[in-house]
């Protein structure tokens, strides 16, 4: 079973939009997203601009503020400060990755936890950590959705999550773990790969190396999530972290690349906005 996330995503979309429609009335504004773009990387752009259609889709207003790539840190963290003091603004982006002369957690560290819809920020984080309330980080909630949406039971199950970074393979892992997931986390540098990932009753993959777990490295029944996406620049065509053709056979259920994660990171992104939105009017 291939678990649609365009679907999913969808059916988010539209109960978004009847809140924020309702919401209008009762406080008089859309909820407002603010996304900062540093530089010119051609996938940060279209990122972005799938960001602001989906914003613009649910009924939020929204900007996208374009800043060249020889901005200092200085000058970045003030843009943010800026943000953080417009009561016109609900949620802060702050596009990664970020130029190499820019200390990224600076950055993060400078958004107002309130305002962070990524989640990143180490209020959030720390909130994470110690399972208070907090926002959650997009990628990672998405998965958890795609999870109960597939009716994928995850507690007493092993996980198994590839990748350690902050956006994805730390906090999912987290999650899971918090769901009561026995869970293994193995990376780049993991010994014999595949004799964790045959342990794996769900696989969450997100590592960016194309077609890196093959058939012959999954159980039957493994529930896989498949993060990667890399485009292919000869043929245009995009290749996830799994190979689909040899694995899905073998998976229970199986989210597609594209049309799997990516719009459900979207989905929740705009989630975590109408609640920051929330909590804003209603402070
Ligand atoms: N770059 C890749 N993924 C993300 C994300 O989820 N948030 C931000 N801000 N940048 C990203």
């Amino acid at each position: 079973m291939i678990i649609s996330g365009k679907e999913l995503a969808k059916e988010i979309k539209e109960h978004i939009a009847r809140k924020v429609a309702s919401y209008k009335v009762e406080y008089g504004r859309e909820p407002h997203l603010s996304v900062i773009l540093v530089g010119d990387d051609p996938s940060s752009h279209q990122y972005v601009r799938s960001k602001g259609r989906y914003a613009g889709e649910v009924g939020f207003t929204h900007e996208e503020i374009i800043l060249p790539e020889s901005i200092t840190e200085t000058e970045l963290i003030a843009k943010v400060e800026e943000l953080n003091n417009n009561p016109g603004v609900d949620g802060i982006l702050v596009q990664l990755p970020l130029p190499k002369h820019i200390r990224k957690h600076r950055v993060i560290e400078a958004i107002d936890p309130g305002k962070d819809v990524d989640g990143f920020q180490s209020k959030n984080v720390d909130a994470l950590w110690h399972k208070l309330p907090g926002t959650r980080a997009c990628t990672p909630k998405g998965i958890l959705k795609l999870l109960d949406k597939a009716n994928v039971e995850i507690a007493g199950k092993h996980a198994v999550v590839i990748g350690r970074s902050n956006i994805v393979g730390f906090p999912v892992a987290k999650l899971l773990l918090d769901r009561n997931a026995t869970v293994t986390i193995a990376h780049r540098h993991t010994r014999d790969l595949a004799e964790i990932t045959r342990q794996a009753d769900i696989l969450v993959v997100a590592i960016g190396q194309p077609r890196l777990i093959t058939g012959d490295m999954v159980k039957d029944g493994v529930a896989v999530i498949d993060v990667g996406i890399t485009r292919d620049v000869e043929s245009g065509k995009y290749f996830g972290d799994v190979d689909f053709e040899t694995v899905s056979p073998k998976a229970s259920v199986i989210t597609p690349v594209p049309g799997g994660v990516g719009p459900m990171t979207i989905a929740c992104l705009m989630e975590n906005t109408l609640d920051a939105y929330v909590k804003h009017m209603e402070s």
